[in-house]
Protein backbone atom coordinates (compact mmCIF):
# COMPACT_ATOMS: atom_id res chain seq x y z
CA UNK A 1 0.00 0.00 0.00
CA UNK A 2 1.39 2.89 -1.02
CA UNK A 3 1.72 6.15 1.28
CA UNK A 4 0.66 10.03 0.20
CA UNK A 5 -0.01 11.00 -3.09
CA UNK A 6 3.13 13.72 -3.15
CA UNK A 7 4.16 14.33 -6.96
CA UNK A 8 2.30 16.67 -9.47
CA UNK A 9 1.93 13.69 -11.86
CA UNK A 10 -0.76 12.01 -9.43
CA UNK A 11 1.37 9.13 -8.89
CA UNK A 12 1.53 7.12 -5.53
CA UNK A 13 4.90 6.75 -4.08
CA UNK A 14 5.83 4.41 -1.02
CA UNK A 15 7.54 7.61 0.35
CA UNK A 16 7.54 11.26 -0.15
CA UNK A 17 11.01 14.23 0.32
CA UNK A 18 9.77 17.57 -0.62
CA UNK A 19 12.21 19.96 -2.69
CA UNK A 20 12.50 21.99 0.77
CA UNK A 21 13.19 18.43 2.94
CA UNK A 22 15.68 17.38 -0.58
CA UNK A 23 17.85 20.42 -0.27
CA UNK A 24 18.39 20.24 3.49
CA UNK A 25 19.28 16.39 3.13
CA UNK A 26 19.60 15.01 0.36
CA UNK A 27 21.50 17.87 -1.34
CA UNK A 28 23.83 16.85 1.15
CA UNK A 29 24.23 13.57 -0.05
CA UNK A 30 24.85 14.35 -3.51
CA UNK A 31 26.89 16.70 -2.73
CA UNK A 32 29.25 13.48 -1.56
CA UNK A 33 28.11 11.85 -4.61
CA UNK A 34 29.26 14.51 -6.71
CA UNK A 35 33.02 14.01 -5.51
CA UNK A 36 32.63 10.45 -5.96
CA UNK A 37 33.51 8.89 -2.32
CA UNK A 38 30.61 6.97 -2.34
CA UNK A 39 32.27 4.68 0.30
CA UNK A 40 33.28 7.86 2.41
CA UNK A 41 29.00 8.05 2.46
CA UNK A 42 28.57 4.86 3.15
CA UNK A 43 30.73 4.64 6.19
CA UNK A 44 29.31 7.80 7.54
CA UNK A 45 26.32 6.06 7.02
CA UNK A 46 24.63 9.06 4.98
CA UNK A 47 21.80 7.47 2.96
CA UNK A 48 21.59 8.44 -0.58
CA UNK A 49 18.35 10.16 -1.73
CA UNK A 50 16.96 7.99 -4.28
CA UNK A 51 13.59 6.10 -5.68
CA UNK A 52 13.49 2.79 -6.58
CA UNK A 53 10.79 2.04 -9.46
CA UNK A 54 9.78 -0.46 -11.43
CA UNK A 55 12.56 -2.53 -13.53
CA UNK A 56 12.29 -0.94 -17.05
CA UNK A 57 14.16 -2.50 -20.09
CA UNK A 58 15.64 1.31 -22.00
CA UNK A 59 18.05 -0.29 -23.86
CA UNK A 60 21.37 -2.71 -24.75
CA UNK A 61 24.61 -2.17 -24.44
CA UNK A 62 25.15 -3.12 -28.06
CA UNK A 63 23.46 -0.58 -29.96
CA UNK A 64 24.77 2.40 -28.14
CA UNK A 65 27.18 4.42 -30.08
CA UNK A 66 29.67 6.33 -27.80
CA UNK A 67 28.64 10.50 -27.81
CA UNK A 68 25.51 9.30 -29.45
CA UNK A 69 22.54 9.79 -26.71
CA UNK A 70 19.18 7.88 -27.59
CA UNK A 71 16.31 9.28 -25.22
CA UNK A 72 13.48 7.26 -23.32
CA UNK A 73 11.22 8.04 -20.77
CA UNK A 74 11.49 6.78 -17.05
CA UNK A 75 10.01 6.52 -14.19
CA UNK A 76 6.89 7.46 -15.67
CA UNK A 77 5.63 7.53 -19.66
CA UNK A 78 4.72 11.39 -19.06
CA UNK A 79 6.27 14.85 -20.52
CA UNK A 80 8.39 15.01 -16.90
CA UNK A 81 10.14 11.80 -17.38
CA UNK A 82 12.36 12.43 -20.58
CA UNK A 83 15.98 11.06 -20.36
CA UNK A 84 19.21 10.41 -21.99
CA UNK A 85 21.01 7.45 -22.24
CA UNK A 86 24.44 7.62 -23.23
CA UNK A 87 27.64 5.56 -24.09
CA UNK A 88 30.55 8.48 -22.89
CA UNK A 89 33.05 6.54 -23.65
CA UNK A 90 34.83 6.99 -20.53
CA UNK A 91 33.77 5.56 -16.84
CA UNK A 92 31.34 7.63 -14.78
CA UNK A 93 30.32 7.26 -11.79
CA UNK A 94 27.32 5.05 -11.66
CA UNK A 95 28.32 3.77 -15.25
CA UNK A 96 27.54 0.10 -15.95
CA UNK A 97 28.50 -1.98 -18.86
CA UNK A 98 31.96 -3.34 -19.90
CA UNK A 99 32.83 -0.11 -19.24
CA UNK A 100 31.40 1.55 -17.43
CA UNK A 101 30.42 3.62 -19.15
CA UNK A 102 26.87 3.78 -19.74
CA UNK A 103 24.45 6.56 -18.12
CA UNK A 104 20.59 8.00 -17.75
CA UNK A 105 19.75 11.36 -17.08
CA UNK A 106 16.93 13.76 -17.25
CA UNK A 107 16.99 16.21 -19.81
CA UNK A 108 15.05 18.64 -17.48
CA UNK A 109 17.45 21.61 -15.71
CA UNK A 110 17.27 21.18 -12.21
CA UNK A 111 17.12 25.57 -12.32
CA UNK A 112 13.99 26.30 -13.91
CA UNK A 113 13.10 23.07 -16.32
CA UNK A 114 14.67 24.16 -19.42
CA UNK A 115 14.75 21.84 -21.69
CA UNK A 116 18.29 20.12 -22.28
CA UNK A 117 17.58 17.27 -24.99
CA UNK A 118 20.28 18.28 -27.49
CA UNK A 119 22.96 19.84 -26.03
CA UNK A 120 24.85 16.35 -24.79
CA UNK A 121 28.87 17.65 -26.02
CA UNK A 122 30.32 14.39 -26.08
CA UNK A 123 34.00 16.23 -26.40
CA UNK A 124 33.23 17.24 -22.63
CA UNK A 125 30.89 14.55 -21.82
CA UNK A 126 28.48 17.32 -20.45
CA UNK A 127 24.71 17.92 -20.87
CA UNK A 128 24.36 21.89 -21.47
CA UNK A 129 24.56 24.50 -21.20
CA UNK A 130 21.01 25.04 -20.92
CA UNK A 131 19.08 27.75 -23.13
CA UNK A 132 17.70 29.56 -20.62
CA UNK A 133 20.43 30.13 -17.76
CA UNK A 134 23.68 28.25 -18.93
CA UNK A 135 23.64 25.21 -16.75
CA UNK A 136 25.92 22.66 -17.40
CA UNK A 137 26.05 19.40 -16.33
CA UNK A 138 29.05 16.95 -15.68
CA UNK A 139 28.02 12.95 -16.85
CA UNK A 140 30.70 11.47 -15.30
CA UNK A 141 30.31 12.73 -11.99
CA UNK A 142 26.43 11.66 -11.24
CA UNK A 143 24.95 15.14 -13.40
CA UNK A 144 26.93 17.82 -11.00
CA UNK A 145 26.78 21.47 -12.13
CA UNK A 146 29.83 22.81 -13.83
CA UNK A 147 28.58 25.92 -14.57
CA UNK A 148 25.32 27.93 -14.75
CA UNK A 149 22.34 28.92 -12.57
CA UNK A 150 21.64 25.57 -11.43
CA UNK A 151 22.39 24.47 -7.90
CA UNK A 152 21.00 20.73 -7.70
CA UNK A 153 23.46 18.12 -9.87
CA UNK A 154 20.80 16.63 -12.59
CA UNK A 155 19.14 13.58 -11.71
CA UNK A 156 20.11 10.13 -12.75
CA UNK A 157 18.37 7.20 -13.48
CA UNK A 158 19.60 4.47 -11.85
CA UNK A 159 20.69 1.35 -14.49
CA UNK A 160 21.59 -2.45 -14.21
CA UNK A 161 22.60 -4.50 -17.34
CA UNK A 162 21.61 -7.83 -17.67
CA UNK A 163 23.96 -9.61 -20.20
CA UNK A 164 23.15 -6.85 -22.69
CA UNK A 165 19.95 -5.47 -21.67
CA UNK A 166 19.96 -2.07 -19.90
CA UNK A 167 17.59 -1.50 -17.25
CA UNK A 168 16.25 1.59 -15.52
CA UNK A 169 15.36 0.79 -11.78
CA UNK A 170 15.32 4.07 -9.84
CA UNK A 171 16.50 7.30 -9.56
CA UNK A 172 18.54 9.71 -7.26
CA UNK A 173 17.81 13.07 -7.55
CA UNK A 174 14.68 15.36 -7.72
CA UNK A 175 13.00 15.44 -11.11
CA UNK A 176 12.09 19.11 -12.38
CA UNK A 177 8.71 19.17 -12.16
CA UNK A 178 8.11 16.85 -9.41
CA UNK A 179 7.08 17.99 -5.85
CA UNK A 180 8.95 15.06 -5.15
CA UNK A 181 9.68 11.61 -6.27
CA UNK A 182 12.35 10.42 -3.64
CA UNK A 183 11.92 7.63 -1.98
CA UNK A 184 14.15 7.61 2.06
CA UNK A 185 15.59 4.89 3.03
CA UNK A 186 16.07 3.07 -0.71
S1 LIG B 1 16.47 26.64 -16.49
FE1 LIG B 1 18.40 25.81 -16.96
S2 LIG B 1 19.80 27.25 -16.17
FE2 LIG B 1 17.88 28.09 -15.69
Amino acid sequence: MHGDRCDRSGHDLPFCLSRREFLLTGGTAVAIIALGDLAWAAEKGLALQRASYPRSLVGRVSRLKVDQPVSFQYPWKDPYSANILVKLGVPAGGGVGPDQDVVAFSTFCTHMGGPLAGTYRGKYKVLGPCPFHLSTFDLTRHGMVVAGQATEGLPQIMLETRGDEIWATGVMGLIYGYHSNLAAGT
